[in-house]
């Protein structure tokens, strides 16, 4: 009995006895008021506490050696498609010209609206419909064997189409001048051709998967070839004047895409204010590993962007070329974004502290228009009496 005498002293809640309290109008005003606020933190800080939080770290990348994909969505509007090459190149000095890939061209009409339903793969679209109304590829003997004009190599023994005949001019380093001297090209109406697309646009879309080491890819009018180890367009088989680089960006990044991914050359438009304007984009690739909640694992990357632009009306690599260049580098640090569920008990303080906090300020407030009440009906009933 003594003992729970004791314990009562360590009561920091005494109790007033009930006959000492009134309920007022004012308190439970407050009181309702007090709590409808309560009910609004308290939801919103259970909303922030389900929602997931991220976390980044750095380190140093060390899984060097796979592949990085680049995807692409590029329209460019005053650039037809026969016109255009996308070469890729690494500083392993792995070339790709006029690559195949993933790649696909889709004509547009001045307008910007798609010329035929289904795209071209890139590589392949030299064989459109539009040359099998001018001749029929089955007529001549598959097994012929054309002429290269002179730039036959160990790979390239004959030459049946016009786009052969590009090829192996390409890898001797030769400027494909005068289509129209070339039988095949002739045949297929490659002069036409390029003038039937003259006022077209294009628009470039897919993937490419490149060595995971710094370099670059680029979209340029005229065939790529190298020239004494510089890269050179042959621009030759139409005017410098012509071209215009104007492109929109609908969509470009290096990888899969994490959720609340920024990618910032997407939906960019960029119009050229004069012919032949060289476009570069110095991209720096910041490998990013994003892991779910759910465990799974995304590796991908994020990048940051710089643009220069300027007019390059010489044919030759150094002075630089009309097109759009991308030069990407890879950061040697990486990002590694986890997603984790937020505290459990630093939702719990924060209830506390809600409920708490809101009770201690909605009792000053209680107490202070209670009293001022009482303070106020003192006066009037003093001013009634005298
Ligand atoms: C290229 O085309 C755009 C319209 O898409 C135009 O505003 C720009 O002036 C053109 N540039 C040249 C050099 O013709």
């Amino acid at each position: 009995m003594e003992a729970l005498g004791k314990l009562k002293q360590f009561d920091a809640y005494p109790k007033t006895l009930e006959d000492f309290r009134v309920k007022t109008c004012g308190g439970a005003t407050v009181t309702i008021v007090s709590g409808l606020l309560m009910l609004l933190l308290f939801l919103s800080e259970l909303q922030y506490y389900l929602t997931t939080e991220v976390h980044p770290e750095l380190y140093v990348d060390k899984s060097r050696g796979d592949k990085l994909k680049i995807n692409i969505d590029v329209f460019f509007p005053h650039m037809p498609c026969a016109y255009l090459s996308i070469d890729a190149m690494d500083v392993a000095g792995e070339q790709q010209l006029d690559v195949e890939h993933n790649l696909f061209k889709q004509r547009l009409d001045k307008d910007g609206i798609p010329v035929s339903s289904e795209a071209e793969r890139h590589g392949n679209w030299e064989l459109g419909k539009v040359e099998a109304k001018v001749f029929d590829p089955d007529s001549l003997d598959p097994d012929r064997c054309e002429s290269c004009y002179g730039a036959e190599t160990e790979d390239i023994k004959c030459c049946n189409t016009c786009e052969d005949v590009r090829e192996a001019y390409r890898r001797r380093g030769w400027a494909f001048k005068n289509p129209d001297t070339i039988e095949q090209c002739r045949r297929e109406g490659f002069t036409q051709k390029m003038q039937e697309q003259k006022n077209e646009g294009c628009q470039v879309y897919g993937f490419l998967e490149v060595n995971k080491v710094a370099g670059n890819f680029h979209f340029a009018p005229g065939k790529s070839f190298q020239q004494s180890h510089v890269h050179v367009h042959d621009l030759q088989s139409f005017g410098l004047d012509n071209i215009n680089m104007t492109h929109y960006i609908r969509h470009l990044s290096f990888g899969e895409d994490y959720p609340g991914i920024v990618n910032p050359l997407d939906r960019t438009n960029v119009t050229a204010p004069q012919a032949s304007m060289m476009f570069q984009y110095f991209v720096k690739v910041v490998p990013t590993v994003y892991m779910k909640l759910d465990g799974e694992v995304l590796r991908t990357n994020q990048f940051s962007v710089t643009r220069h632009e300027k007019v390059a009306n010489g044919l030759l690599g150094d002075q630089g070329l009309p097109g759009v260049f991308v030069l990407y580098e890879l950061s040697p640090m990486m990002v590694k974004l986890t997603e984790k569920h937020r505290s459990f008990t630093h939702f719990l303080t924060g209830v506390c502290a809600i409920i708490g906090g809101m009770f201690t300020v909605a009792g000053l407030i209680d107490s202070l228009i209670y009293h001022s009440a009482r303070a106020i009906q003192k006066k009037i009933d003093l001013g009634k009496t005298t």
